[in-house]
């Protein structure tokens, strides 16, 4: 879909700089302090072959291989921080408010790397070369979300944030374990804050240039990509992670996309000009396709479900019949 850019409005930055300072005292007041070892059964690591002991064995890991592939994913993504750093600084500055939050929601999401590969590697959840291994090639080409503007960036955090914060929450329930879920859930809460953060901005910004915003929304919401297309075996982990429901086109569309639109009141909104119009339209138009599109993914994986399930009982059933005739 082609569409009308529009240039973010002169001194938009400098305009949001008093919410973003509001929002950078909501956010220090709310987030609680928490610490990556508290969640990390140290009493199960051991040492590698390395230092004399056993290298990683894929029976060692306690995790699904659905539990692995969104674990993997989660923590790649998250790995590649110094990228999303530099996207962020660079289009926010690093001056005032603005500065003081691209150093404080740097800090914050490290936090969450750390704590999720201390994780894995004392578990032995995932095998550590090949985390190790991807790391490097992940991290080595970096992210690129393009040439967005500081207003496009914004509206594209916002959903990202609530996308990962979807995703951890949904990782957390299918790991099975009681310390992975609580760490996942308590990542889930930072991402919640950050998009909060977000939000609050992009809500300021559509009073203040009500037609740049609306593009900018409409387009981040007609583009968007989780960052990982780079990451190794993501089109395959991202079919695992949709199949499994932690983040499919459904939660997407309900649990991401609708309850951020909502909240700015994007279909409410009075006083747009033609080309906030358009860009609402657009949005629109957009949003019930995708609707479409997740309803239909939706009957496709519970009729895939439905298969498997009769061809396991199939398999019980002949089974039972080979031993009663032996
Ligand atoms: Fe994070
Ligand atoms: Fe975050």
């Amino acid at each position: 879909m082609t569409t009308t850019p529009i240039s973010t409005p002169a001194h938009l930055l400098e305009d949001l700089e008093p919410v973003v300072a509001e929002n950078l005292d909501r956010h220090l007041a709310l987030a609680q302090e928490w610490h990556p070892h508290d969640y990390v059964p140290w009493s199960e690591g051991r040492d590698f072959a390395f230092l004399g002991g056993e290298d990683y064995a894929p029976e060692q890991s306690r995790l699904s291989s659905t539990a692995k592939a969104a674990m993997f994913t989660n923590l790649l993504t998250e790995d590649n921080l110094p990228s999303y750093h530099r996207e962020i600084a660079t289009r926010f500055g690093r001056d005032g408010a603005w500065g003081t939050w691209v150093g404080r929601w740097t800090a914050e999401e490290n936090r969450h790397g750390v704590a999720l590969r201390d994780y894995l590697v004392v578990t032995r959840g995932v095998d550590p070369v090949e985390l190790e291994r991807a790391r490097m090639d992940y991290m080595t080409s970096g992210y690129d979300s393009g040439d967005k503007t500081a207003l496009e960036a914004v509206a594209y955090v916002s959903f990202q944030e609530l996308a990962t914060r979807v995703s951890h929450r949904n990782t957390g329930k299918v790991t099975g374990d009681p310390i992975a879920d609580k760490l996942l859930a308590r990542i889930a809460k930072d991402e919640n804050l950050h998009m909060v953060f977000y939000r609050n901005i992009v809500a300021a910004a559509l009073d203040i240039a009500p037609d740049a915003t609306m593009r900018a929304i409409a387009d981040e919401v007609i583009g968007f990509e989780m960052p990982g297309a780079t990451m190794a075996g993501f089109r395959r982990n991202s079919i695992i992670i949709a199949k499994a429901g932690i983040y499919d086109l459904r939660l997407h569309h309900d649990e991401v996309l609708m309850p951020v639109l909502r909240h700015w009141g994007v279909f409410e909104r009075d006083g747009l000009g033609a080309e906030g119009e358009q860009a609402r339209d657009d949005l629109a138009r957009f949003l019930e396709a995708l609707d479409t599109q997740a309803t239909r993914f939706v009957e496709r994986r519970a009729e895939t479900r439905a298969r498997v399930a009769a061809n396991a009982d199939q398999e019980k059933a002949a089974r039972l019949a080979a031993d009663i005739a032996t």
